[in-house]
């Protein structure tokens, strides 16, 4: 690594660090893990290597690993061989300990202070010329906050959520979706064998997409999205319905950020002060308990969590995150900076990341695809 620049260069104005050459650059993962993030790295390492000749180094930990200067491992061709099927991230990762608002400890007292000063020091003491953020809308963030302080950076989305506006789809997505459609197969069987109702609590804070898409591939009988709070009554309605038309089971897929009309979503452990995010948790137990109380039918309920974040990625996935991580790798090469690559289409494209935090993709209420469970029967709870 490079010696620590003086107080002097480390001052230099922005303008000419975003036209200096490119001969070091960092990868760093951030939040939940996600199938596809190995490929991203493998993406970036094998076209920074053959295609520039650039030294690769892989930042330990997410933004947690910037925050000292001695986090990192230099990545070479060999070190990513065959990490296009694994699950998971070589780099680690975190999802708290936010450096826009970093819980510090004095005298006992925690105060949150934004710590990114540090993270831009730590760059260049470590000479690296770019860094590439492979994350969420959260990491987004992060990554926008660094480049307008002057640090050279891309970005490439993930999420299982699938709720980054910018890009069509997040590689993650179709891995978590083929798992929950693999377990809502699997428990139609033994749902039917019981006269069971099976509800099946799926991942998505604000956005229903996992649930939406797992449900109708699995072919769910009820389906709660974030999107759209749910009336029990009519979930029970359905279910005595088909219960007189001689199906004595149900399959209730619902994310864990949906929530019933006029209350609320329901915590593991609610969010704590100072904008410390909760965990969700809960729905898919509160939704059995109400249905076997209104339908006297026996419930039971399968929390899928963190199974959906796990394994190795679908064929779709590692394709998707390799050209990500090769474009992200372009970017570079044109110094096209403060962008985050997206898909539109079938077409690798990029988007200014300040354009990619502004929303988060949701659910439409009324979209085709929710017409399209809602015209086979599927009950989605909507007070109408
Ligand atoms: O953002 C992805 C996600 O999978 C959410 O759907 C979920 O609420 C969250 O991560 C859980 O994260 P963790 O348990 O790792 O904090």
């Amino acid at each position: 690594m490079k010696k620590k620049p003086s107080a002097r260069s480390a001052r230099r104005p922005r303008s000419r660090a975003a036209s200096a050459p490119v001969k070091r650059i960092a990868i760093l993962t951030g939040g939940g893990d996600c199938p596809g993030l190995n490929a991203v790295i493998r993406g970036v390492v094998r076209a920074a290597i053959l295609e520039h000749g650039w030294e690769v180094y892989g930042i330990l930990d997410g933004y947690d690993g910037l925050l000292s200067t001695d986090r990192f491992r230099r990545l070479y061709s060999h070190d990513v061989r065959g990490l296009q099927m694994r699950g998971g991230t070589i780099l680690g990762t975190s999802n708290r300990g936010n450096p826009l608002h970093y819980p510090l400890e004095k005298k006992g007292k925690i105060r949150y202070a934004d710590v990114t000063g540090d993270i831009v020091r730590n760059l260049r003491a470590m000479g690296v010329d770019v860094l590439v953020a492979v994350g969420g809308d959260g990491t987004m963030k992060i990554t926008q906050a660094l480049f307008k302080k002057g640090v050279r950076v891309v970005g490439v989305p993930k999420t299982i959520d699938n709720d980054l506006d910018a890009t069509d789809v997040t590689f993650g997505f179709n891995s978590a979706v083929s798992t929950a459609t693999d377990a809502v197969d699997k428990l139609h069987t033994t749902a039917e064998s019981h006269h069971r109702i099976l509800v099946v609590e799926v991942m998505g804070r604000d956005s229903g997409w996992i649930a939406l898409e797992a449900g109708i591939a699995g072919g769910a009988d009820v389906i709660l999205i974030p999107e759209i709070p749910f009336a029990l009554d009519r979930i029970c309605a359905h279910i005595e319905e088909r219960k007189r038309r001689g199906s004595r089971f149900s399959i209730v897929v619902v994310a864990e950020g949906a929530y019933p009309a006029g209350g609320e979503k329901i915590y593991e452990k609610p969010p704590g002060a100072a904008g410390v995010p909760g965990r969700l948790g809960g729905v898919g137990k509160w939704t059995a308990d109400k249905i076997s109380l209104c339908t006297r039918l026996e419930t039971r309920v399968v929390v899928l969590g963190h199974l959906q974040r796990g394994g190795m990625p679908t064929t779709f996935d590692r394709i998707l995150a390799t050209r990500f991580g090769v474009e992200a790798v372009n970017l570079i090469a044109w110094k096209k900076f403060g962008y985050m690559v997206c898909l539109r289409g079938r077409s690798i494209e990029s988007v200014p990341i300040a354009r990619a935090i502004k929303q988060i993709k949701r659910v439409s209420p009324r979209g085709q695809l929710v017409r399209a469970a809602e015209a086979l029967g599927i009950e989605l709870g909507r007070v109408h």
